[in-house]
């Protein structure tokens, strides 16, 4: 099956070329210039697609997803199957969730359950980091036995005591591991300790209402978490990556540790650019809406995080989607404490990322592909076949409207949730046609997949140096 993407802009992680993107089957096999007599004859047998006036980029790469998860206060809405349709709507060809344990079991039998419940319902390629949650004996040696099934990364929290929560002692055997096998520590890093005493003193004071849940969880306590995060990494010798960094004195931990030349590495999401603290405190607990860990800040930090996205002090941006309807986010009225942390955001990373960092001039249309797909990729284990356009890379590929302006609305989302946290908010770009691996999956609004397309990747261990 030959396939040619023609009259397009290609942009990549580190060019931008007018050319032809020739695929047969699932595999890019050259790009060529639209007037060539190759393009010509490659186009005879060939299924063509227009991409007059479309930028043509590498399919997006989420490594921050929650799928099926169970270990919330309440499920989690979106399944392998519907969550996956809606990154491909977003132009998401590839996404990485999170296995973990039941309490009692292996982690190789929670990565078996997470693959029971992902096996022929994926949308779009598909992978796991694995949580570590309860740190015991058994767990170094099970982490090696991970890296060998393809599961090169493995979160650990600083926040959550009771639940995901690891001591400095179990955090540091379980970085050495990963300083010993070469694999990736991504870390939740908030002083969960310290948080709970804030939260119940909050409640205590009467202090129930959304907003709370972010002023009992500061950014010193995630920039504190960072750094302490930090020294045992430095101390066991392996690669650090931050995950979901919120604020700016948590970045400022980033980058003194980068400074250093340490091997130290953060993603931050669409929310902590595009919301804020004003929206924890919308009126009839419209703000537990927007309740996630770690929290929605005041506005001032966004700029420094756009700053660290500019610079690559940050270099990968993911969602932590994590959808809960307006019904279980109520399960916390009254008590902050309860209402399910999580915001969905899947479909709408490559959009919102292209209008805060290329539409309003923020970064260039290079480092926006870098930071939607080549840098997950690297950081993961996946490139080059994932996060480029090159010859021998998978055909995951998104044809992308820079100039077809419309609104986000729950009323027009794939995601299985009733609300949407970016209602009303405009974007300029649109995707527009994706293919993975070469079959076109989404046209405009329609799906022309089906549940199975995805494949499981067995990732490589990550490349820390990018
Ligand atoms: O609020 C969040 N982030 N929920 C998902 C779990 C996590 O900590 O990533
Ligand atoms: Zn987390
Ligand atoms: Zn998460």
């Amino acid at each position: 099956m030959k396939t040619l993407i023609k009259g397009g802009k290609v942009v990549t992680a580190i060019e931008t070329m007018n050319a032809d993107v020739m695929i047969v089957d699932e595999k890019v096999v050259g790009l060529v210039d639209s007037d060539s007599d190759i393009s010509r004859s490659f186009s005879e047998d060939a299924l063509v697609i227009d991409a007059t006036d479309r930028l043509v980029v590498p399919g997006g790469i989420d490594v921050h997803t929650h799928f099926e998860s169970e270990g919330q206060i309440a499920p989690v809405l979106d399944t392998f199957e519907t969550g996956t349709q809606a990154s491909a709507f977003g132009g998401t060809t590839t996404i990485i969730d999170f296995a973990w344990r039941a309490t009692g079991g292996s982690l190789l039998d929670g990565l078996e359950h997470y693959h029971q419940m992902a096996q022929g319902d994926c949308a779009v390629d598909y992978g796991f980091h694995m949580m570590v949650n309860e740190v015991d004996d058994q767990t170094p040696k099970e982490m090696d036995m991970l890296v060998d099934e393809g599961i090169t990364s493995f979160k650990m929290f600083m926040a959550y005591p009771g639940r995901m929560y690891s001591t400095d002692a179990q955090l540091l055997t379980c970085y050495q591991k990963a300083g010993e096998n070469g694999s990736l520590i991504q870390m939740h890093a908030e002083n969960g300790i310290a948080i709970d005493v804030l939260r119940d003193q909050a409640i205590d004071k009467g202090q129930t209402d959304p907003v709370y849940h972010s002023l009992t969880r500061p950014a010193l306590l995630e920039a504190e978490a960072v750094h302490r995060s930090v020294v045992l990494a430095e101390i066991a010798g392996c690669p650090l990556y931050i995950v979901h960094l919120s604020s700016a004195n948590a970045l400022q931990e980033v980058v003194a540790a980068r400074d250093r030349g340490l091997n130290v590495f953060a993603e931050t999401c669409p929310q902590y650019l595009f919301l804020d603290l004003t929206d924890l405190e919308r009126p009839d607990f419209e703000g537990s809406k927007y309740v996630c860990s770690p929290p929605l800040r005041p506005t001032d930090h966004q700029a420094e995080l756009w700053r660290g996205l500019k610079t690559n002090d940050l270099q990968v941006i993911a969602t932590d989607h994590c959808p809960f309807c307006w019904t279980q986010k109520e399960l916390g009225r009254g008590d902050f404490r309860n209402i399910p942390n999580g915001i969905p955001g899947v479909e709408h990373r490559m959009e919102l990322m292209y209008q805060g960092a290329v539409a309003e001039g923020r970064v260039s249309l290079n480092r926006w592909v870098d930071m939607c797909s080549r840098a997950p990729a690297q950081m993961f284990g996946l490139y080059p076949r994932k996060g480029t356009i090159a010859p021998g890379s998978d055909a995951d590929i998104v044809l992308f409207d820079p100039e077809s302006p419309h609104v986000i609305s729950a009323e027009t989302h794939h995601m299985n949730v009733d609300y949407s946290c970016y209602e009303g908010h405009e974007v300029t770009g649109k995707v527009d046609t994706v293919l993975l691996r070469g079959q076109v999956v989404v046209e405009g609004t329609e799906y022309l997949g089906r549940a199975g397309d995805g494949q499981y990747l067995s990732r490589d261990l990550c490349d820390g140096l990018i």
